[in-house]
């Protein structure tokens, strides 16, 4: 057995590396490469996920290997964020007229209204004026549910930047695409470097500039990469790039994973920097955001180090979907905000139901502090408060439902325990997660005192560093998250080696993605890929002329209004892949191993 884990350690060391290699799948760009390490995740137990997954968030904070990749503590990347801070730090010094705007599309979007409510609540208390805002592609809506299509539109995300600037005199942009592809933010960058006056653009990806897609776009001349090469031009001046290579994702092209994590960590550096640097009247060094980023390596170890109750976590997450049940994380704070985002991409990643993994906040959308504000009206998906989850869900809850509570020191525990009773008269299966400060041993004996009917307790402890303990919180809350969310979909079989395969077609990014992701299964050309899915989509045996002569938008339209159409699925290899209208599914079952 020990020579087993032996070998599996000594392959789990060269994978590590393998992706690096310019032969190692060269067509695809860094984020849609599919990773080696995670090959055979669909056939591992949970604790074997989790370990995956941890070598893989480990790729993030892996150090230069002299490949041609900049990696994220590389000189290149530490002196643009450090020049990216300096401005952050002169706006907060001389705020009037001023705007720090954060935009992106899905996960992108997400984290940026995320990071723009945590620095404002941090200039609100301290009675400053609140500089940032942010932008997410499809509006509010898409806070909790997938709205892909408008990610597919430059002159939007232009037209909604010009609006949200009106009247400012200086605006730093920054547009975040992990795969230095979505069409949304590459308008936003394109607007910004005709208007130099007033706009400094940012762009954060995990791509080369060289892998920044080549893909033109509808209506607009140019593409993501000459965007790119446009910034260039200008770079350290006047636009600035902050590109480093995290390795590819754990399921593949899932930028909710390392993409948002990254994000996360650079971003936040950036400005936490700045706020210390303008209100201590120091200015940021290259040491400080160093620092800083290896506290968010820290939040990365000590997350992992409770490896085996996150695996206990997922596996119980995993039977839950497996029987039907539901998930329900219940969280305090802003730590809500990190379960809402991440219940809500298991739609678009897994095809999941809406009430498969479910987020709940405590105070609803007064703590969320959206633009939009309210969004109840819309439906029963957008019912995030606690007592939405105590009229909705509770009623029906039972030990076939997996409910796991997340708070931190800073929340009102006698809360917390209301909860904890409410919910154990209807199920055991309850689990907590909470983060403390080192040294607060005590919280731990008087929850585990308080909670001894708990399931599984996870308690994780940071040191108060700097102004980022509350981001570290939430780091490592997404990390345990994800996980659960990836790790339960795993066990529910919705991934077929390292890929998702019930994924909804409804922009040119997935599009593309399906016809890869056909192609690799079956073995035959993107062509016959490509028809496949187009006979799939519009429900036809032949393809028509005004079928193949139509754009990809007409397409994802066309599919986004279609779900999991069954009836005419098409067998064409072997492997019996099907191509099922709006959804590419595989019936392909690989063996768990024992
Ligand atoms: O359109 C789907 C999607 O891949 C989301 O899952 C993701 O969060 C979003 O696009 C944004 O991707 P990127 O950050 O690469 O622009």
């Amino acid at each position: 057995r020990s020579l087993t884990m032996e070998k599996r350690d000594f392959s789990e060391i060269s994978d590590t590396c393998k992706w690096e290699s310019p032969d190692y799948e060269p067509w695809f760009p860094v984020s849609e490469k599919s990773n080696p390490l995670t090959r055979d995740i669909d056939k591992s137990s949970p604790n074997h996920i989790v370990r995956l997954l941890a070598a893989c968030d480990a790729q993030m904070f892996q150090k230069d290997t002299g490949t041609s990749y900049q990696r994220l503590f590389s000189d290149s990347v530490v002196l643009t964020m450090l020049e990216v801070a300096r401005t952050v730090e002169q706006i907060l010094r001389d705020p009037e007229d001023s705007l720090v705007v954060l935009s992106g599309c899905g996960t992108s979007g997400r984290l940026a209204f995320l990071m723009a409510s945590c620095f404002n609540r941090a200039l609100r208390d301290r009675q400053q004026n609140t500089v940032y805002c942010y932008i997410i592609a499809g509006g509010d809506r898409a806070l909790l549910t997938s709205q892909e299509a408008s990610e597919d539109d430059p002159k939007l995300g232009m037209l909604t930047l010009e609006k949200l600037c009106e009247g400012k005199r200086r605006v730093l942009f920054i547009g975040i695409s992990c795969g230095l592809s979505a069409p949304f933010v590459a308008g936003q960058l394109d607007f910004c470097l005709k208007h130099p006056d007033i706009y400094t653009p940012v762009l954060v990806g995990f791509n080369p500039v060289t892998q920044a897609r080549e893909e033109t776009m509808p209506g607009y001349s140019l593409t993501f990469r000459e965007v790119v090469q446009r910034m260039e031009e200008q770079r350290g001046q006047r636009a600035f790039i902050i590109n480093p290579a995290v390795g590819p994702e754990a399921i593949s092209g899932s930028s909710r994973m390392k993409g948002g994590s990254a994000t996360k960590i650079l971003l936040e550096t950036i400005l936490a920097a700045a706020h210390t640097a303008a209100f201590t009247n120091t200015h940021v060094t290259r040491r400080v955001l160093l620092d800083m980023m290896r506290g968010y390596e820290r939040v990365y170890s000590v997350t992992y180090s409770h490896s085996d109750q996150i695996a206990t976590l997922l596996q119980t997450a995993g039977l839950s979907l497996q029987c039907g049940g539901r998930v329900c994380y219940l969280s305090w704070g802003s730590l809500g905000l990190v379960g809402l985002i991440d219940a809500s991409e298991c739609i678009p990643t897994f095809g999941a139901d809406y009430e498969d993994i479910r987020g709940f906040i405590s105070g609803g959308y007064q703590d969320m502090d959206n633009i939009e504000g309210d969004l109840t009206s819309l439906g029963s998906q957008f019912c995030i408060a606690h007592e939405d989850f105590v009229s909705l869900v509770l009623p029906t809850l039972s030990d076939r439902d997996t409910v796991l509570l997340l708070y931190t020191c800073h929340d009102d525990v006698g809360d917390v325990e209301k909860m904890v009773h409410r919910v154990r008269e209807k199920t055991s299966n309850l689990h907590s997660l909470y983060h403390g400060l080192e040294g607060d041993t005590a919280v731990v004996r008087a929850h585990t005192h308080t909670h001894t009917d708990w399931s599984t307790c996870v308690f994780v402890f940071l040191s108060d560093c700097l102004c980022v303990c509350v981001c570290q919180w939430e780091l490592s809350s997404k990390l345990v998250l994800n996980a659960v969310s990836t790790g339960s979909h795993v066990l529910k079989g919705k991934i077929y080696r390292n890929h998702m395969v019930d994924l909804q077609v409804t922009n040119s990014k997935l599009y593309h993605r399906a016809i890869h992701i056909l192609q690799k299964m079956s073995g035959v050309s993107l062509t016959q890929c490509e028809e496949a899915l187009l006979k799939a989509i519009y429900h036809v045996e032949q393809l028509p002329e005004d079928i193949t002569s139509a754009g990809v938008t007409t397409h994802t339209l066309t599919a986004s209004r279609r779900n999991r159409v069954n009836k005419h699925t098409h067998t064409h290899t072997q492997n019996q892949q099907h191509v099922t209208g709006a959804r590419v599914h595989y019936r392909l079952q690989r063996k768990a191993q024992p």
